[in-house]
This record gives C-alpha cells, structure tokens and sequence, in this order.
C-alpha cells in the first residue's frame, strides 16, 4: 500500500454501505449519513482507497461544533436569510444543509476530503436542500465575496488552525459575517473571538470521551 489513494468507483455506495441515516441529536430536524464508530470506517476507507495514513473520516460524523452552529443557524434563521454563504471544513454537510433550510440565498459547501464532497451530496438530498455547491477544495486565502461564512469544528490541529483563523479574521475585517461553532479545541484562539451562545452537545463517547460537550458558537472580537 501507498500513501496515494486511487480512485474508487463508488463513493457514494461506500458512504450509503458504512453508514446509517439518523437524526443528528442537537439537530433532530436534519438526517445525515452517520457511522456507530470511527475505527472500522476508517480502516474500510484505507482498504477501499488502497492507502494508509488517511485523515479520519470526519465526514461520517456530527461535530460537536457544528452541531452547535446548525443550532444556532436554525433558531436564528437572520443570520444567514437571503445571504451569500460558505460553510468552511464542511465534512458532513450539517451546518450547510442548516443555512439552507434557514433561507440562504445561496450555500457553497468546502471541504478538502473526497469523501466529504459525496456525503455532502447524499446529505443534501436526504433533507432535500437543494443548490448546496459543493467544492471539494482548500479555499483558505480566497474571497468570492461570502456575506457570511460558518465553521464548525475546526481548531483541533494547530497549523491549520493558524492559517484558517487569520483567513477568517480577514474575511471579518473586509465585512463578512464570520461564525464559528467550538467545544473549547486545543487551538482555538479565544482571546480574539467573543462567545454568543452555548450548548450542551451530545456526543459519542469513542470520539469525544464524554457524552456531552460543552460548546460555543463565537464571532471574531471587533477591531
Ligand atoms: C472536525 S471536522 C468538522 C466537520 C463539520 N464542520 C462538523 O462540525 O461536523 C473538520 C473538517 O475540516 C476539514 N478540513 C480540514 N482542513 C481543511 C481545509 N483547509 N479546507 C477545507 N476543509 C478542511 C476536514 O476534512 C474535516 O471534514
């Protein structure tokens, strides 16, 4: 085995086989393709790819911090009505599929993973959100212009995490509406943003060694 992966013929079958369609538990209005644990699907993913070393199926799970935001999103509708949104480290699909249902004008959904563009797809349609643009790309530098932009979940690594809160930042600075859902991640830098709402998110023990999380939804600090 290599460290590159093939291509796979089916993702979408694959996403469908390893997966069960669930509510998520902070948000029981929206279904996503869920897997019961990480392991296997992770393993099962390598072997489909032929390649080890593979980032963790992110895609395959409601995050705690998007959780978060899709709540926020879908008792605060305003905030993304009639706007121009991305949704940044998308993974599943939650927080897109969320502003989507709360009347965005549009919804491009962006996430580096392959596999995170087919369930995004899956998820969409499972909720019947139509129009999501899905781009499986690293949009970090880029501007096209987003009124508002979300991330969930996204302050686990430290280098990405410093090139995407000083993207953010910028995004904020030029105008654009930045969200952010996080349970308090190792590199998340508080110190810059301010707390608006909290939640106690339930989630798996396997991934988060707790059944609930304590998580925020924050907006960049003003100047
Ligand atoms: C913990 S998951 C969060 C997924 C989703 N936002 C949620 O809260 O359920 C983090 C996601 O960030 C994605 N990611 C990491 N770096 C990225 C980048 N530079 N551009 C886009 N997505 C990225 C990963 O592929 C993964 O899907």
């Amino acid at each position: 085995m290599t460290g590159t992966p093939r291509p796979i013929d089916d993702p979408a079958g694959f996403i469908r086989a390893e997966t069960r369609l669930r509510a998520v538990p902070m948000v029981p209005e929206i279904v996503l393709h869920l897997a019961d644990e990480a392991v296997p699907i992770w393993q099962r993913t390598e072997e489909e790819l032929g390649a080890m070393g593979l980032p963790p199926p992110f895609w395959a799970f409601a995050w705690a911090g998007g959780q978060a935001l899709a709540r926020h999103i879908l008792d605060h509708p305003g905030i993304v009505a009639g706007a121009r949104v991305l949704d940044f480290a998308s993974g599943s699909g939650l927080v897109a599929i969320a502003a989507a249902r709360a009347g965005a004008a549009s919804v491009e959904a962006a996430d580096i993973d392959p596999f995170a563009a087919h369930a995004i797809a899956l998820n969409a349609a499972a909720n019947g959100a139509a129009g999501i643009a899905v781009l499986p790309a690293d949009l970090v530098g880029q501007d096209r212009g987003w009124d508002v932009v979300l991330a969930g979940d996204i302050a686990y690594e430290r280098d990405t995490a410093e090139r995407v809160f000083a993207w953010l930042f910028a995004l904020a600075a030029r105008g654009a509406a930045v969200w952010i859902g996080d349970p308090g991640r190792s590199y998340l830098p508080r110190e810059r943003l301010v707390k608006i709402a909290d939640y106690a998110v339930p989630v798996s023990r396997e991934l988060e060694d707790s059944e609930i999380k304590h998580t925020s939804v924050w907006r960049p600090r003003a100047g």
